[in-house]
Formats: C-alpha cells, sequence, structure tokens
C-alpha cells in the first residue's frame, strides 16, 4: 500500500512537478487546489506523466469542512504545503489578499491536520523570510531581517506559527527562485494573466506575448547593477521535497534519531519537530546575467529595457547549502542552462 501525500495546490508550478518526483518516489499523491493560479488542464497532463489519474479535488485550504473531509476519506499520511500567493511585487499591491489566503490558509490548516492527527508537514517557505539579508550567502542561521514584502511576511508569520505548534512535525523549505519546467515540456509554469516573476515574462516576451522585458532596476550594488538571486530548477526543488517527505517518516519511525538540534548539527536555531532547509543551488545570478544565458543557450534576442526598481525587491540574496546537502543529503544537480533551455521548451508548447 502506498503513503498517501497530500499536496495542497498540486496543480500549481512547484506543486505538480512534486506530485510527478513523489510518483516517481513510490508515494501516492493525493492533490487539492482552488484552481486560483492554475488549470484543470494540468491534471491531464500528470495523467500522461504518472500514468494513471492522480485524485483531485478542487478545495480551498479555507474550506476547512471539504478539507477534513477529503483528509478523512483518504488516509493522507503527510502533507506538502504549497497553496499560497506567491508573488512578491503583487503582494505589494494586494497586502490583505496575501495575509488571507497564505495566513489563514495556513491556520486554517492546520487546525484541520490537528483535529485529524495528522502531524508531518512540508512547509513551503521562502528565501524572502530573510529580508534584506545582512549576510551573504545566507544561511538557515541568518538572522532575518523585517521582510521586504508582505509575501516575505506571510512566509515569516508562517514559520512563527509552525514553530509555535510543536505538535506538528515540520519540514521547513525556504525555496530560492524556483524555474524551469519538466524535461517533457509537459507542465511548467503557468502564469494565468501577465507574469510577475521574470522568467515567464521573459519566455512570454521572446514568444512574442509580450512587447519587452522591463529590467527592474540597473543601479543596484552589484556589479551590472541589477539584482541576484538564486534560481533552482523546478525539478530539482520537486526532488528535495521528495527528501524531505522520507525525512519526515524516518523521524516518525525512528529511524533518524538526531536532528536539527542546535549543538548536534550547529547550523541554526532548528528544533526536533522544526527543521529549517535552504532550497538553492548555492549560486547567484543577476538579472542581466539569466538574460545573457537564455540567449546564448537558445539562440533568440530578449527585447528588454532597464526600468525603475520594483517595490519589494531585495538587491541580492543566494543561498549557502551546506546544511541541506549533508544533513537532507540534497544537492541542486541542473545548471541555469538546463533551466533557460526547459524553460523556452515550455512557453513553445503554451
Ligand atoms: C527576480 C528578479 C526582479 C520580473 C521569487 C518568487 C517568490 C520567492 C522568491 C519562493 C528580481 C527581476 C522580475 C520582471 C525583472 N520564491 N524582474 N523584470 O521577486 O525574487 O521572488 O523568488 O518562495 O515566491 O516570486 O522573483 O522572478 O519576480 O524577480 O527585472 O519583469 O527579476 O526585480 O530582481 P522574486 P521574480
Amino acid at each position: 500500500m502506498k503513503r498517501k501525500v497530500l499536496v495542497t495546490g498540486g496543480l500549481g508550478f512547484i506543486g505538480s512537478h512534486t506530485v510527478v518526483c513523489l510518483n516517481e518516489a513510490g508515494y501516492e499523491p493525493v492533490i487539492i487546489d482552488n484552481l486560483n493560479n492554475s488549470r484543470l488542464e494540468v491534471l491531464d497532463a500528470l495523467e500522461t506523466l504518472v500514468g494513471y489519474r492522480p485524485t483531485f479535488e478542487q478545495i480551498d485550504v479555507l474550506d476547512s469542512e471539504k478539507l477534513n473531509a477529503l483528509i478523512q476519506r483518504e488516509g493522507v499520511e503527510a502533507v506538502i504545503h504549497f497553496a499560497a500567493h506567491k508573488a512578491v511585487g503583487e503582494s505589494v499591491e494586494k497586502p490583505l489578499m496575501y495575509y488571507r489566503n497564505n495566513v489563514c490558509g495556513l491556520i486554517f490548516l492546520l487546525e484541520v491536520l490537528k483535529a485529524n492527527g495528522l502531524n508531518n508537514l512540508v512547509f513551503s517557505s521562502s528565501c524572502t523570510v530573510y529580508g534584506e539579508p545582512k549576510e551573504i550567502p545566507v544561511r538557515e542561521g541568518t538572522e532575518t531581517q523585517p521582510a521586504a514584502s508582505p509575501y516575505g511576511a506571510t512566509k515569516q508569520m508562517g514559520e512563527v506559527i509552525l514553530r509555535d505548534n510543536s505538535w506538528c512535525n515540520v519540514q521547513c523549505l525556504r525555496y530560492f527562485n524556483p524555474v524551469g519546467a519538466h524535461e517533457s515540456a509537459l507542465i511548467g509554469e503557468l502564469p494565468l494573466g501577465v507574469p510577475n516573476n521574470l522568467i515567464p515574462f521573459l519566455t512570454q516576451t521572446v514568444a512574442g506575448i509580450r512587447k519587452q522585458l522591463t529590467v527592474y532596476g540597473g543601479d543596484y550594488d552589484t556589479a551590472d547593477g541589477t539584482c541576484i538571486r538564486d534560481y533552482i530548477h523546478v525539478m530539482d526543488l520537486a526532488e528535495a521535497h521528495v527528501a524531505s517527505i522520507d525525512r519526515l517518516f524516518a523521524k516518525a519511525n525512528g529511524t533518524i534519531t538526531h536532528y536539527g538540534k542546535e549543538g548536534v548539527l550547529g547550523f541554526d536555531n532548528s528544533t526536533d519537530n522544526f527543521e529549517i532547509f535552504n532550497i538553492g543551488t548555492g549560486n547567484g545570478f543577476s538579472v542581466l546575467e539569466v538574460i545573457h544565458a537564455f540567449e546564448r543557450v537558445n539562440g533568440e534576442k530578449i527585447p528588454h529595457v532597464i526600468g525603475d526598481r520594483r517595490a519589494g525587491d531585495v538587491v541580492a540574496v543566494w543561498a549557502d547549502t551546506k546544511k541541506v546537502n549533508e544533513v537532507l543529503g540534497w544537492k541542486a544537480k541542473r545548471d541555469l542552462d538546463t533551466m533557460m533551455r526547459d524553460a523556452w521548451n515550455w512557453q513553445k508548447r503554451c
């Protein structure tokens, strides 16, 4: 009998890729999604990729009654919580929508999990919890600064809520910048409306859907004046979630006894049941470096201009990956060229 893992937001960008990897690892993904930022066609693509139609129900995590019924019916043993809004720029314009969906959504989910005695959770956190970091690369123990955006604040609050609910065994995965697509190009990033994120806007510009790409700021204190991020292939990120689920079950059955405690690993203020991992590549690239990599790899020019800075952006952030490499036993495998190639292959199929 396969162990069932509930994937909230499972038809979204990272969620859909994680569903593929969970299946490959021998788990049975159970998907909920409110289809606010995804499409039902993603389920058709997942059926092609995994060879069966995964269990799916259109449920919003704020709908506790429906969620409770699904959890009781399906007998899931762990949850990966992706369902949240995630655009830094958009969160500055619509803070209330972000706090309601991201913070209340987590609280409502936790209430249902607790009521059903379900206490294994992988939380989709973010490098944005570091704010404008005082040190880069950032370690899991790097002191967090005030969030630069409401989105980052919702993730900081999510971590506090989870740390204080010590009945729940949490793997807190701080993502950096997920980009790219599955090698089949059957699933990828599917922003509805005008993309907030760099790569989908970039690929839509090359595809002629957008007129030109605006680089938000060319006067930052970096080598070429543009912001630096740790771009990570979405498949690497998805594989990290499987490693994290494996760890949760290993801890639950006692095959892992020493973890997280300050002094045991000396990395950060993780606890037995709240473990933090940076899920990045450890490499930082500027916006212009990404543009040039895309143009070189795909042989396509990107019409772009340098424009004003975007509110909510930090100048530079990339990951120190020592802990996740050593403790979770996971390391990103795919390079920036692969990310750019897969992103373009996906866009060409859209
Ligand atoms: C990247 C860089 C922009 C669009 C993302 C996710 C967030 C979190 C962290 C997981 C910035 C610049 C962008 C454009 C541009 N990941 N840019 N022109 O803001 O780092 O956040 O990663 O939790 O969920 O959203 O990503 O792609 O929006 O921006 O110049 O049209 O590209 O200024 O420097 P960001 P992004």
